[in-house]
């Protein structure tokens, strides 16, 4: 993947019409008030730099998944309105997104102003990535600046297809994304450590194998840690396990083996008598979980080795938590983990999702140099897979 591309500073924007795909997908209460805004705040960077350099600044996102359809349900009119609300003039809501509404709309807008188009996943043509589509929306604009790092996994028109209608560079978001995650899988500083966690091995093959490569530790917790600790030869009880991945667990451990990477797993364990916030818990070595049990967290000796390794790293990537976070009983070594590497001093990257959630929740979020704004982005990313809404963009 070429991390090396062109940026909304590398491109005049003066006077221009810009079509700036952000990831507006952010989460509503039952009342329909947005919970919270942190996308939408995150896309301002962007969003200002262009209404300073005097662009006409169009503005689209997709907003969870309406199937192609017009659903009121998923507009973007609250979105709209928070935007004003921060930008300090009114945000106009196209109530389309290439018909009429937007089209003059878009033509409208003036320089240092900015508009919005409606939800771009009301055109079953978007998920296709459909050429027509991809022409239409581009013929908004003169520039195109993907913003969007949460969608940048997915091939859409308003994600990909557009770029290849108009010059094509990227936000402030993605940037970033690009310039931490990027250089910490091309150039990190070291050791690298990556601590990965969450419920399925399966999930997170990928990363593994990719991370195996580049790390100098590699640390699994969570629940596919139970998969790794029976591929080993111990039983793991009722804990969460993929049988069907236990060679490939014996592989993994072999090759990080075999390229001198450091391999942790959980040494103890907190297990429970049922799958419940209140169940019956106390720790045990990881070697020894008992029959009818089944491990929900990691143990504090476990914490301790797992903090350790966070605070010798050069650079640390996290990714899923150490056990099921939400519940207090089985919080503490996500807790543990998120304190270490906020207090490492290393270059600390938090992958999207469950992570960078604990992460914010427990306050940690100003000492990390970097949280992704992508879930299944950020792991896609991890991968080392090429993100098409990257990919897409105009080389340096
Ligand atoms: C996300 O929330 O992960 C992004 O906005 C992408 O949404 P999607 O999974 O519906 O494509």
């Amino acid at each position: 993947m070429n991390y090396n591309k062109k940026s909304v500073e590398n491109i005049d924007v003066k006077g221009k019409r810009v079509l700036v795909r952000c990831d507006f997908n952010v989460p509503f209460d039952a009342e329909g008030n947005i919970t919270d805004p942190k996308r939408i705040d995150e896309a301002l960077k962007t969003i200002n730099y262009l209404l300073e350099q005097g662009a006409k600044v169009i503005l689209c996102s997709h907003l969870g998944r309406p199937k192609g359809e017009f659903n009121p349900k998923f507009s973007l009119a609250p979105v709209a309105k928070y935007l004003s609300s921060k930008l300090g003039f009114e945000v106009k809501l196209a109530s389309d997104v290439i018909g009429d509404s937007a089209k003059s709309l878009a033509a409208s807008v003036e320089e240092g102003k900015a508009v919005l188009i409606e939800n771009v996943r009301f055109h079953k043509e978007e998920e296709k990535n459909d050429p027509a589509f991809s022409k239409e929306l581009a013929s908004l604009a003169e520039i195109y600046v993907n913003d969007a790092f949460g969608t940048a996994h997915r091939a859409h028109a308003s994600t990909a297809g557009v770029a290849d209608y108009l010059p094509a560079v990227s936000g402030y978001l993605i940037q970033k994304e690009i310039d931490v995650m990027g250089g910490a899988l091309t150039d990190p500083k070291r050791p690298f450590v990556a601590i990965l966690g969450g419920a399925k091995v399966s999930d997170k093959i990928g990363v593994i194998n990719n991370l195996i490569e580049k790390v100098d530790t590699l640390i699994i917790g969570g629940g596919m840690a139970y998969t790794f600790i029976k591929a080993a030869g111990s039983s793991v009880g009722d804990s969460i396990c993929e049988n069907d991945k236990l060679d490939l667990a014996k592989e993994l451990v072999e090759k990080a083996k075999a390229k001198g990477v450091s391999f942790l797993l959980p040494i103890d364990t907190r297990i429970a008598d049922k799958f419940a916030a209140d169940a019956e818990n106390r720790v045990v070595p990881s070697t020894e979980i008992p029959d009818n049990w089944q491990g929900l967290d990691i143990g504090p000796k476990t914490a301790e080795l797992f903090a350790e390794a966070a605070k010798s790293a050069g650079t640390v990537v996290w990714n899923g938590p150490m056990g099921v976070s939400e519940w207090d009983a089985f919080a503490a070594g996500t807790i543990a983990v998120a304190k270490a590497v906020a207090e490492s001093g290393a270059i600390s990257i938090i992958g999207g999702g469950d992570s960078a959630a604990a992460v914010e929740k427990l306050g940690f979020a100003e000492k990390m140099t970097h949280i992704s704004t992508g879930g299944g982005a950020s792991l896609e990313f991890l991968e080392g897979l090429e993100l098409p809404g990257i990919a897409c963009l105009e080389d340096k």
